[in-house]
Protein backbone atom coordinates (compact mmCIF):
# COMPACT_ATOMS: atom_id res chain seq x y z
CA UNK A 1 0.00 0.00 0.00
CA UNK A 2 0.97 3.48 -1.43
CA UNK A 3 1.76 5.82 1.87
CA UNK A 4 0.39 9.61 1.92
CA UNK A 5 3.28 10.92 1.74
CA UNK A 6 5.27 8.45 -0.52
CA UNK A 7 2.13 9.15 -2.93
CA UNK A 8 3.99 11.72 -4.47
CA UNK A 9 7.13 9.38 -5.73
CA UNK A 10 4.59 6.90 -6.84
CA UNK A 11 3.94 6.34 -10.51
CA UNK A 12 0.99 6.91 -12.17
CA UNK A 13 0.62 3.16 -13.06
CA UNK A 14 1.34 2.04 -9.44
CA UNK A 15 -1.21 4.01 -7.68
CA UNK A 16 -4.13 3.16 -10.50
CA UNK A 17 -3.09 -0.08 -9.95
CA UNK A 18 -3.50 0.02 -6.27
CA UNK A 19 -6.68 1.39 -6.70
CA UNK A 20 -8.44 2.19 -9.60
CA UNK A 21 -10.82 5.11 -8.18
CA UNK A 22 -7.11 7.09 -8.55
CA UNK A 23 -7.92 6.99 -12.65
CA UNK A 24 -10.80 9.21 -11.87
CA UNK A 25 -8.98 11.75 -10.03
CA UNK A 26 -6.71 11.81 -12.99
CA UNK A 27 -9.12 12.24 -15.36
CA UNK A 28 -10.64 14.78 -13.56
CA UNK A 29 -6.69 16.62 -13.85
CA UNK A 30 -6.65 15.80 -17.22
CA UNK A 31 -3.61 13.77 -16.67
CA UNK A 32 -2.72 10.81 -19.25
CA UNK A 33 -2.18 7.24 -16.63
CA UNK A 34 -2.40 4.98 -19.97
CA UNK A 35 0.91 5.79 -21.67
CA UNK A 36 2.18 7.92 -19.33
CA UNK A 37 1.83 5.74 -16.54
CA UNK A 38 5.66 5.62 -15.83
CA UNK A 39 5.19 9.36 -14.36
CA UNK A 40 5.39 10.10 -10.77
CA UNK A 41 2.48 11.58 -9.43
CA UNK A 42 4.88 14.99 -8.39
CA UNK A 43 6.02 14.85 -12.66
CA UNK A 44 2.72 14.24 -13.75
CA UNK A 45 1.99 17.63 -11.31
CA UNK A 46 4.56 19.67 -12.68
CA UNK A 47 3.49 19.02 -16.10
CA UNK A 48 -0.25 20.14 -15.93
CA UNK A 49 0.96 22.88 -14.32
CA UNK A 50 -1.06 21.68 -10.73
CA UNK A 51 0.48 21.76 -7.25
CA UNK A 52 1.11 18.03 -6.16
CA UNK A 53 -0.35 18.78 -3.10
CA UNK A 54 -3.61 19.56 -4.63
CA UNK A 55 -3.42 15.79 -6.56
CA UNK A 56 -2.21 14.18 -3.12
CA UNK A 57 -5.52 15.77 -0.95
CA UNK A 58 -7.98 14.40 -4.24
CA UNK A 59 -6.32 11.15 -3.73
CA UNK A 60 -6.33 11.06 0.22
CA UNK A 61 -10.17 11.86 0.23
CA UNK A 62 -10.12 8.13 -1.51
CA UNK A 63 -9.25 7.00 2.29
CA UNK A 64 -9.74 4.60 3.42
CA UNK A 65 -8.62 2.74 0.03
CA UNK A 66 -9.22 -0.68 -0.88
CA UNK A 67 -7.66 -3.35 0.42
CA UNK A 68 -7.12 -1.55 4.46
CA UNK A 69 -8.50 -2.72 7.07
CA UNK A 70 -10.01 -5.97 5.08
CA UNK A 71 -9.18 -8.65 8.36
CA UNK A 72 -9.95 -5.94 11.01
CA UNK A 73 -12.16 -7.16 14.11
CA UNK A 74 -15.49 -5.17 14.21
CA UNK A 75 -16.04 -3.11 17.78
CA UNK A 76 -19.42 -3.06 17.08
CA UNK A 77 -22.07 -3.45 14.66
CA UNK A 78 -22.22 0.63 13.92
CA UNK A 79 -18.56 0.15 12.87
CA UNK A 80 -19.47 -2.79 10.27
CA UNK A 81 -22.11 -0.69 9.19
CA UNK A 82 -20.16 2.37 8.78
CA UNK A 83 -17.12 0.36 6.65
CA UNK A 84 -19.85 -1.24 4.56
CA UNK A 85 -21.60 2.22 3.64
CA UNK A 86 -17.99 3.90 3.32
CA UNK A 87 -16.52 1.29 1.44
CA UNK A 88 -18.30 -0.92 -0.40
CA UNK A 89 -21.38 0.75 -0.91
CA UNK A 90 -19.02 4.29 -2.05
CA UNK A 91 -16.77 1.97 -4.63
CA UNK A 92 -20.38 1.00 -6.18
CA UNK A 93 -21.69 4.45 -6.69
CA UNK A 94 -18.42 5.53 -7.87
CA UNK A 95 -17.01 3.02 -10.60
CA UNK A 96 -20.50 1.42 -11.81
CA UNK A 97 -20.97 4.81 -14.20
CA UNK A 98 -17.11 4.55 -14.72
CA UNK A 99 -17.59 0.97 -15.41
CA UNK A 100 -20.93 1.60 -17.62
CA UNK A 101 -19.44 4.36 -20.07
CA UNK A 102 -16.18 2.42 -20.37
CA UNK A 103 -18.47 -1.21 -22.01
CA UNK A 104 -20.42 1.11 -23.86
CA UNK A 105 -16.71 2.84 -25.77
CA UNK A 106 -15.72 -0.92 -25.59
CA UNK A 107 -19.22 -2.14 -26.90
CA UNK A 108 -19.39 0.22 -30.12
CA UNK A 109 -15.32 -0.18 -31.44
CA UNK A 110 -15.44 -3.63 -30.90
CA UNK A 111 -18.81 -5.26 -30.80
CA UNK A 112 -18.80 -6.15 -34.34
CA UNK A 113 -15.76 -8.66 -33.19
CA UNK A 114 -16.49 -9.16 -29.97
CA UNK A 115 -20.15 -9.62 -30.09
CA UNK A 116 -20.65 -10.77 -26.16
CA UNK A 117 -20.01 -7.17 -25.12
CA UNK A 118 -23.79 -6.48 -25.99
CA UNK A 119 -24.55 -8.76 -23.01
CA UNK A 120 -21.83 -8.21 -20.77
CA UNK A 121 -23.15 -4.69 -20.96
CA UNK A 122 -26.77 -5.75 -20.71
CA UNK A 123 -25.78 -7.52 -17.35
CA UNK A 124 -23.56 -4.54 -15.64
CA UNK A 125 -26.61 -2.50 -16.11
CA UNK A 126 -28.75 -4.73 -14.59
CA UNK A 127 -26.69 -5.99 -11.84
CA UNK A 128 -25.86 -1.99 -11.00
CA UNK A 129 -29.64 -0.54 -11.30
CA UNK A 130 -30.82 -3.89 -8.58
CA UNK A 131 -27.50 -2.72 -6.05
CA UNK A 132 -28.62 0.49 -6.17
CA UNK A 133 -31.86 -0.19 -5.43
CA UNK A 134 -30.39 -2.54 -2.59
CA UNK A 135 -27.91 -0.65 -0.87
CA UNK A 136 -30.84 2.13 -0.41
CA UNK A 137 -33.11 -0.59 1.33
CA UNK A 138 -30.20 -1.60 3.05
CA UNK A 139 -29.26 2.30 4.27
CA UNK A 140 -32.30 3.76 4.88
CA UNK A 141 -34.36 0.54 6.43
CA UNK A 142 -32.45 -1.90 7.63
CA UNK A 143 -29.23 -0.65 8.93
CA UNK A 144 -30.89 2.21 11.06
CA UNK A 145 -32.82 -0.76 12.82
CA UNK A 146 -29.53 -2.39 12.97
CA UNK A 147 -27.94 0.35 14.87
CA UNK A 148 -30.82 0.82 17.10
CA UNK A 149 -30.89 -2.49 18.36
CA UNK A 150 -26.77 -2.03 19.28
CA UNK A 151 -27.97 1.11 20.99
CA UNK A 152 -30.73 -0.34 22.56
CA UNK A 153 -28.25 -3.17 23.77
CA UNK A 154 -25.56 -1.18 25.00
CA UNK A 155 -27.74 1.21 27.00
CA UNK A 156 -30.14 -0.94 28.52
CA UNK A 157 -33.03 1.35 26.91
CA UNK A 158 -36.36 0.03 25.71
CA UNK A 159 -36.49 -2.38 23.51
CA UNK A 160 -36.73 -1.17 19.62
CA UNK A 161 -40.16 -2.27 18.14
CA UNK A 162 -39.01 -3.61 14.05
CA UNK A 163 -41.22 -2.07 11.63
CA UNK A 164 -40.70 -4.89 9.60
CA UNK A 165 -42.11 -7.48 12.25
CA UNK A 166 -38.62 -9.20 12.59
CA UNK A 167 -34.94 -8.37 11.36
CA UNK A 168 -35.43 -12.25 9.58
CA UNK A 169 -37.58 -10.51 7.10
CA UNK A 170 -35.23 -7.65 5.55
CA UNK A 171 -32.56 -9.86 6.11
CA UNK A 172 -33.73 -12.90 4.13
CA UNK A 173 -34.65 -9.60 1.51
CA UNK A 174 -31.29 -9.14 1.52
CA UNK A 175 -29.88 -12.16 1.16
CA UNK A 176 -32.14 -13.23 -2.23
CA UNK A 177 -31.05 -9.30 -4.05
CA UNK A 178 -27.11 -11.02 -3.22
CA UNK A 179 -27.81 -14.38 -4.44
CA UNK A 180 -29.67 -12.23 -7.61
CA UNK A 181 -26.16 -9.80 -8.03
CA UNK A 182 -23.72 -12.88 -7.46
CA UNK A 183 -25.68 -14.78 -10.52
CA UNK A 184 -25.34 -11.65 -12.75
CA UNK A 185 -21.28 -11.17 -11.47
CA UNK A 186 -21.15 -14.92 -12.27
CA UNK A 187 -22.51 -14.26 -15.74
CA UNK A 188 -20.06 -11.93 -16.60
CA UNK A 189 -17.41 -13.69 -15.52
CA UNK A 190 -18.46 -16.23 -17.72
CA UNK A 191 -19.06 -13.82 -20.85
CA UNK A 192 -15.33 -12.32 -20.73
CA UNK A 193 -13.56 -15.91 -20.15
CA UNK A 194 -12.78 -14.91 -16.35
CA UNK A 195 -12.20 -11.26 -17.45
CA UNK A 196 -9.79 -11.86 -20.14
CA UNK A 197 -8.58 -9.18 -22.24
CA UNK A 198 -8.69 -10.60 -25.97
CA UNK A 199 -5.54 -10.20 -28.07
CA UNK A 200 -7.25 -7.38 -30.12
CA UNK A 201 -8.37 -5.45 -26.58
CA UNK A 202 -7.19 -1.74 -26.51
CA UNK A 203 -6.61 -0.04 -23.02
CA UNK A 204 -9.96 0.89 -21.64
CA UNK A 205 -11.27 -2.68 -23.08
CA UNK A 206 -8.21 -4.29 -20.88
CA UNK A 207 -8.96 -1.64 -18.24
CA UNK A 208 -12.60 -2.02 -17.96
CA UNK A 209 -12.04 -5.85 -17.40
CA UNK A 210 -9.85 -5.12 -14.86
CA UNK A 211 -12.06 -3.46 -12.86
CA UNK A 212 -14.65 -5.90 -13.76
CA UNK A 213 -12.58 -8.08 -12.15
CA UNK A 214 -12.22 -6.03 -8.96
CA UNK A 215 -15.73 -5.15 -8.80
CA UNK A 216 -16.84 -9.15 -8.55
CA UNK A 217 -13.77 -9.20 -5.60
CA UNK A 218 -15.31 -5.96 -4.18
CA UNK A 219 -19.06 -7.47 -4.24
CA UNK A 220 -17.55 -10.82 -2.70
CA UNK A 221 -16.24 -9.16 0.22
CA UNK A 222 -19.25 -6.77 0.52
CA UNK A 223 -21.56 -9.83 0.62
CA UNK A 224 -19.67 -11.44 2.86
CA UNK A 225 -19.33 -8.66 5.64
CA UNK A 226 -23.22 -8.51 5.11
CA UNK A 227 -24.30 -12.41 5.13
CA UNK A 228 -21.67 -13.89 7.43
CA UNK A 229 -21.13 -11.04 9.83
CA UNK A 230 -23.52 -8.06 10.19
CA UNK A 231 -26.85 -9.96 9.47
CA UNK A 232 -26.06 -13.31 12.27
CA UNK A 233 -25.09 -10.34 14.55
CA UNK A 234 -28.27 -8.50 13.90
CA UNK A 235 -30.51 -11.48 14.45
CA UNK A 236 -28.48 -12.30 17.71
CA UNK A 237 -29.02 -8.73 19.15
CA UNK A 238 -32.65 -8.84 18.13
CA UNK A 239 -33.10 -11.81 20.12
CA UNK A 240 -31.67 -10.68 22.65
CA UNK A 241 -33.34 -7.19 23.26
CA UNK A 242 -36.71 -7.03 21.09
CA UNK A 243 -39.70 -7.06 23.04
CA UNK A 244 -41.62 -10.38 23.38
FE1 LIG B 1 -24.50 -3.47 1.25
FE1 LIG C 1 -26.25 -6.04 0.65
Amino acid sequence: MVAAKDCRSATLGALVAEDSRIANVLDTFKIDYCCGGRRTLAEAAQERHIGVDVLVSAIEKLRPRMGEDENREWASPEDLIRHIVDRHHRYVREMAPVISGWLAKIRDHHGARHPELEAVSDAFEALTADLSVHMLKEEHVLFPYVNALARASRTHDDPVTAPFGTVRHPVRAMEDDHRLAGLLMARIRLLTNDFQPPDDACRTYALCLAELARFERDLHRHVHLENHVLFPRAIELEDRTAPR
